[in-house]
């Protein structure tokens, strides 16, 4: 068994698609150790706690200094021991204490195909706000190993959408959403867990 540490920050619809896939078994050999938010009022934090999985808030707010903040989450991480830490919408820069102690342990989905709309300032609805202003056709998310640079670790799985000519950025995330981001993520943590990882 896999256990994995999901690291949310908001509405956490990837964390729910991964609940689903442990539950329906298209996530084999998993378990959801922990789900961990930076932010009290995350709706992720509420759908854990309604599938019965440990859910705990580590807010900066509640730290006099960063350097206590991250004490506190290598501390609540490490707490539960996890074999892979799922960055799944966590808006917070990884401390490189972390990334050290869990290398290539730490995955994140980011919404784009990397190398395109990444990095520092890409987070969220701006990414889709950057893709429509370029006028790409094809956009899509990626799931990455995370090292110490920003959106930068080997890549492991994308999947490309099509940028519709009506879009808005809320309209192209959500699609983006729907056909990557809920299904590549899923699968990711399915290969790692099962060692199916592609060449
Ligand atoms: C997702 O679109 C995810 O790809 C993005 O935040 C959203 C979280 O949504 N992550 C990033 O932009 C990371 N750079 P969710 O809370 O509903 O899963």
């Amino acid at each position: 068994m896999l256990k994995i540490l999901v690291c949310v920050s908001g509405g956490g619809t990837n964390l729910q698609a991964i609940i689903d896939g442990v539950e329906n078994q298209t996530i084999r050999n998993v378990q959801i150790v922990r789900v961990l938010s930076n932010n009290p009022n995350a709706y992720a934090l509420q759908r854990a706690g309604e599938h019965g999985i440990d859910a705990c808030c580590i807010s900066p707010k509640s730290y006099e200094s960063r350097e206590l903040f991250h004490a506190a989450l290598l501390h609540a991480v490490d707490e539960v021991s996890p074999d892979l830490i799922v960055l799944a919408g966590f808006l917070v820069v990884i401390p490189m204490e972390l990334i050290a102690k869990y290398r290539n342990r730490i995955i994140n989905i980011h919404p784009s195909l990397i190398p395109a709309f990444c990095g520092t300032g890409y987070y969220g609805l701006k990414v889709h706000e950057a893709a429509l202003a370029r006028g790409v056709k094809v956009t899509g998310a990626t799931v990455h190993y995370v090292d110490e640079g920003t959106d930068t670790g080997p890549i492991i799985l994308q999947k490309a959408v099509s940028v519709k000519a009506d879009d808005t950025p809320k309209s192209l995330q959500q699609r983006v959403m729907e056909e990557a981001e809920w299904i590549i993520l899923p699968k990711a943590i399915d290969m790692i867990a099962n060692d199916e990882m592609e060449a």
